[in-house]
């Protein structure tokens, strides 16, 4: 049984990666089990410089899932570089994710830049859900001709593969991957979360502080393959999947939409032991379903 699958920039020995800021620097969860099993893991998102987040509350908890405005707190590119990762280093020997983040073109390209010359980096993974601070905080991820930009500046100033991780937050999700097609870039992470809120009965006001957030979770799959779905039939590029993915069933219905690796994310703030359950779990699923080989499944839905 084979559930090997390489990606430009990655050799993973199974499809199975936690999504970014779900599972911190990764090397948190050493402790629960030897995370050498996982395929790979997408770090935290960085920023160019430290960023405290957004004021608490910052999560609300849904039916099926939950609504989270972080606001990307992280320690900035040069702790993270000189300490995160040497940290993940000592307790994991295969290359991981670096989730890029910033407020300008010349944060997120000297961001990844500095990620570029990583020897654990294996692949560049672009968050473009972020607002642009310049363009009256407009967010990158729903402009083409911004996100085409920024992929196009991104790709001429490093070396290592650049995945942009698309935001669902659209209406054309096709025609943005399609930019980012154009741009040159090597592969696309599909979805980040949905913009999403919810109000408490007593105080009447929003729960969150930020008033609204991403809202990811069981609930957003159902999007996130038909966006997958959509955009596989059209764009010649690899896909990582997420959005929603909580067991091995899920992981063969999103590779069958058209992913050929899929991110775990809200599922490891439920069960930290998820990634490894579904790990585990994927090898029977496979026998189950009669599959040999998780490579020949990649798109199996696309022509019907
Ligand atoms: C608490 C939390 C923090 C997140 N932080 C980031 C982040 O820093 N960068 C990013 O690209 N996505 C971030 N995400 C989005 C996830 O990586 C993922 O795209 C999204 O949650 C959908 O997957 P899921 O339904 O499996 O959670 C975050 C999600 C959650 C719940």
């Amino acid at each position: 049984m084979n559930t090997k699958i390489n990606i430009p920039g990655l050799e993973l020995d199974n499809p199975i990666i936690p999504a970014s800021g779900t599972f911190g620097f990764g090397y948190e969860f050493a402790n629960y089990y030897d995370i050498n099993i996982l395929g790979s893991i997408s770090l935290k998102g960085t920023t160019l410089e430290a960023r405290y987040g957004n004021p608490l509350p910052r999560i609300a908890e849904c039916k099926e899932g939950l609504i989270n405005a972080i606001g990307l707190q992280n320690p900035g590119i040069d702790k993270v570089l000189s300490e995160e990762i040497p940290k993940l280093e000592k307790v994991y020997h295969k290359k991981v994710i670096a989730n890029v983040a910033g407020s300008t073109f010349e944060d997120y390209v000297e961001c990844a830049k500095r990620f570029d010359k990583c020897d654990n980096v294996g692949i560049l993974e672009i968050n473009v859900s972020c607002p642009n601070v310049k363009e009256g905080g407009i967010s990158f991820g729903v402009d083409e001709k911004m996100l085409y930009e920024l992929a196009l500046e991104i790709k001429k100033n490093v070396k290592k593969p650049v995945y942009i991780k698309l935001s669902p937050n659209v209406s054309d999700i096709v025609s943005l991957a399609k930019a980012c097609q154009k741009a040159g870039v090597d592969g696309l992470v599909m979805i980040n979360t949905l913009l999403g809120m919810r109000i408490d009965l007593n105080t009447r006001k929003p729960v969150i502080a930020n008033k609204m957030g991403g809202f990811s979770g069981p609930a957003i799959k159902p999007v996130a393959l038909r966006m997958i779905y959509q955009v596989a039939k059209e764009v010649d590029l690899p896909i990582i999947g997420c959005g929603g993915i909580s067991n091995a069933y899920d992981v063969i219905e999103m590779m069958l939409a058209g992913a050929s690796a899929i991110q775990i994310g809200s599922e490891n703030l439920i069960d930290p032991y998820a990634c490894k359950k579904i790990i585990e779990d994927l090898p029977n699923v496979m026998k189950e379903l009669n599959i040999e080989n998780l490579n020949d499944i990649i798109g199996g839905a696309l022509n019907e």
